[in-house]
Parts: C-alpha cells; sequence; structure tokens
C-alpha cells in the first residue's frame, strides 16, 4: 500500500534544524509507519547557505521567506526552529493555511502569544506538537510508567535544575546569530523560558500541574554589546533563576537554573520522591534511571541504576540489542513516532500547543514572582489527555 506522504517544511537550520531532520529522516528506517516524511523544503534568509543545508540533509528545495514557505501548496507540515520571537507568527499563518505545526519550545515569548497560538490551531484544527523532547527519552518515559502505575505512592517531592556555564564571560555580546538567546527582544527570557521550560514541561509531564511558585532571578552581567546594533546595551534576561512551587497534587517543587554554574555545560537532572519509591534521572547519563524501591528487602535494599535499554523498555526494541544504549538524537526521533502514532490513531500527540502553554504560565508566573517577591498562582490550561 502506498504511504501517506507528510512533505515538510523546515524554516531554521541551526541547532534545532539539524536534530530534527536527522529525526526526520531516521524514523522510517526503525518506526515503520502508513506515513511516509518528505523533506520537501528548507527556508533561511540566506539562499546559499540554504541550499548549502538542502544539498547536506537532501530537502528537494529552498526558500528565503518563511511566507512563501508556507503558501505553498506542496508543504503539509510547517517545521519551527527559529528563534522564539518568531514562533507565534508563523505557527498562527501556518493554521491559518491548514499546515500541521511542529513547533519549537518554548511555545512563545510570553504565554500571550501562546494562547494566540492555542486559539490558531484550535480554530485551524490542525495536528500540532512542541518539540519538548526529554519526554521521549526512554529512561524518562519508564518514569512516567512506574509513575503512572502508582508505585510511587503519594509524591511529596520533585526537585530538577539545568546548570550550565557558557555566558560567565562579561565580554560575550548579545543578540543576533547564536547569542540571540541573550536578547530578551527574541528569547523572551533567559533560562526560565530556555532552560527551566523543559524541566517545568517534564514535571508538569510526571507529576501534573503547578498550583503557584515563589521565585527569584538574578542577572548578573547587566550590560552587554548588542551584535546587532554595536552598541552597549543593558541585558533583559535573566542569567539564574530558582523557584519553589505547589504542585496540584499537594507536592512540593524546588527548580534551579543558571548559566553560571562553572564546569556544568547541560547537567539537566530531576528527582521524584514518593512515599514507596523515589526516582532520579540525569541527562548525562541519560540512558539510565536511578530507582529506589522502598518494598524491596530490607538487606537488599538501595538505589539500583537501570540501564534503559532492555528490548521491553520504551522504544528500545525498535533500535539495537539489549544493552546497547541510545542517546540525544533519539529523543527527537521518537517525538517523530509520537506525532506520526497521534495522526494514525487520530488522538494527536503530545506535548501539544496546551501543553506548550501550560509551561508558558508557569514561566510567566515565575518571572512575575521574582519581580514581585511575592507568591503568584499559575493561570491553569484546561486539562489535556496524557
Ligand atoms: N528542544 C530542545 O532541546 C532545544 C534545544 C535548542 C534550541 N531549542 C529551541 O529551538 C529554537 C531554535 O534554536 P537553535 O538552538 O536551533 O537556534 P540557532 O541559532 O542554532 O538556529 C536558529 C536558526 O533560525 C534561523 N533564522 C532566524 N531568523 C530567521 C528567519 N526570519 N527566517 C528563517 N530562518 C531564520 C537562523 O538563521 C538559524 O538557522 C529556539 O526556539 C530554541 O529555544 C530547543
Amino acid at each position: 500500500m502506498a504511504k501517506k506522504q507528510i512533505r515538510i517544511g523546515l524554516i531554521g537550520y541551526g541547532f534545532m534544524g539539524r536534530a530534527h531532520s536527522n529525526a526526520f529522516a531516521q524514523v522510517g528506517h526503525f518506526f515503520p509507519s502508513e506515513h511516509e516524511l518528505v523533506l520537501q523544503a528548507v527556508c533561511a534568509r540566506d539562499a546559499a547557505k540554504a541550499q548549502e543545508f538542502a544539498d547536506k540533509w537532501g530537502y528537494k528545495s529552498i526558500e528565503t521567506d518563511w511566507k512563501k514557505l508556507i503558501a505553498r501548496d506542496d508543504i503539509d507540515l510547517v517545521d519551527i526552529a527559529v528563534p522564539n520571537n518568531l514562533h507565534a507568527e508563523i505557527a498562527v499563518a501556518a493554521a491559518k493555511a491548514g499546515k500541521m505545526i511542529l513547533c519549537e519550545k518554548p511555545l512563545a515569548l510570553n504565554s500571550k502569544e501562546a494562547e494566540k497560538m492555542v486559539k490558531a490551531i484550535d480554530k485551524a484544527g490542525v495536528p500540532n506538537m512542541v518539540w519538548y523532547n526529554y519526554r521521549r527519552c526512554p529512561a524518562v518515559v519508564l518514569a512516567k510508567q512506574l509513575i503512572d502505575s502508582g508505585k510511587l505512592g503519594k509524591v511529596f517531592h520533585y526537585r530538577a535544575n539545568f546548570l550550565q556555564d557558557w555566558t560567565i564571560n562579561p565580554d560575550l555580546p548579545q543578540g543576533g546569530a547564536a547569542l540571540w538567546r541573550l536578547d530578551v527582544k527574541a528569547a523572551g527570557s533567559g533560562v526560565t523560558g530556555d532552560l527551566l521550560a523543559h524541566c517545568i514541561d517534564t514535571a508538569i509531564w510526571l507529576n501534573g500541574g503547578i498550583k503557584d511558585v515563589s521565585a527569584m532571578t538574578e542577572t548578573f552581567i547587566k550590560e552587554r554589546k548588542h551584535n546587532l546594533t554595536g552598541k552597549v546595551e543593558k541585558v533583559g534576561i535573566d542569567d539564574a533563576c530558582a523557584f519553589l512551587c505547589h504542585f496540584n497534587n499537594g507536592s512540593l517543587g524546588l527548580f534551579e537554573s543558571t548559566r553560571y554554574a562553572r564546569g556544568h555545560k547541560a547537567l539537566y537532572t530531576f528527582e521524584i520522591n514518593g512515599e514507596t519509591m523515589s526516582l532520579k534521572w540525569d541527562l548525562h547519563d541519560l540512558h539510565r534511571l536511578q530507582i529506589f524501591d522502598h518494598k524491596d528487602v530490607g538487606a537488599e535494599r538501595g538505589w539500583k541504576s537501570v540501564h534503559v535499554s532492555d528490548g521491553d523498555h520504551p522504544y528500545t526494541g525498535k533500535w539495537w540489542v539489549p544493552g546497547l544504549q541510545l542517546g540525544y538524537e533519539h529523543s527527537f526521533i521518537h517525538q517523530v513516532v509520537e506525532f506520526i502514532a497521534g495522526l494514525e490513531s487520530g488522538k494527536g500527540a503530545k506535548p501539544d500547543f496546551k501543553d506548550g502553554l501550560a509551561t508558558d504560565y508557569v514561566v510567566d508566573a515565575v518571572l512575575s514572582s521574582a519581580k514581585s517577591r511575592k507568591w503568584t498562582k499559575v493561570k491553569q490550561v484546561k486539562a489535556s489527555k496524557a
């Protein structure tokens, strides 16, 4: 039977453009489905660079204006892999054009923009997903399965951090290619929307919604040269953020992120403590899940490190043989697996734009609490199914 084609138009060919292209190219080899992904076009402002990328990754054509890409009849799905300030405008236009949409995280610069995006996809009824890829690491899915099975009992604590060290140098400029994350106009916020957004999305998925937050942020370097204006300008992003929260299930949350933790490049960890079981995960060891089961017999009770690579672990049976581990890039491939499965079941894929909005509500509440120095309620999105 002929497969149904999904003709992809990718916008942005940076870090995520590559991660997504790799996922699109690989998924059919390991997870056969009724669908075939076609790398139809890549869009970037510089034609020569776009062509170079198209040749390297196998895209059939290029565009230099995302509006033209969206207007094309031979594009079924628009993949948004550009800086945060462009997500909303592109997604709303793509929804109006009836395209399926994959959008990078955070969904938008702020929750106001994200609400408009949710409205647009609701109105258009188009399949959508946000690239919160850590949900799709096999060890994180295993954590989800253990939590959903009730093995943890009542949950008391959830803690997560995401630590980096790449902006300590005060001479590092802000703005423009590669450094847009330091420019508040392009990024929306600093570590809160960039790094903590990942921690928040995973936390909501594993432990349910967040009720209220109490946060502090700091901008250690107050002024930096702006690459686009050439002038020294005020830095508008948060360099570090820590917050406490209450989850709707009564558990307490503790989150920290910074780009000033010397020695840490991408230390994303989470831990969840329940009455009868605790779980720990670490991005540096992403194929392992640490499990403490209080029901184990006394003398043998202790933390065990499960190498999540066996045939019956999530996704792993479709890859190599038991014991051979998967890596970062597989989380993106698994997201595409979920997106296709959502199309084929008609149920849609998670995390969708509503889930992205839920995280943006928490991000906004965190930034607002840090400003007011007060506990701040988190706006809730109507619950969507896991
Ligand atoms: N899921 C994840 O783990 C993860 C990791 C990194 C980045 N991200 C997100 O992905 C998005 C992109 O980040 P990145 O690290 O790939 O950035 P990047 O700087 O590596 O790439 C951004 C790309 O967007 C292009 N671009 C900018 N303006 C454009 C325009 N008007 N038209 C077409 N192309 C344009 C740039 O030329 C560049 O190719 C951001 O939203 C970021 O938050 C997510």
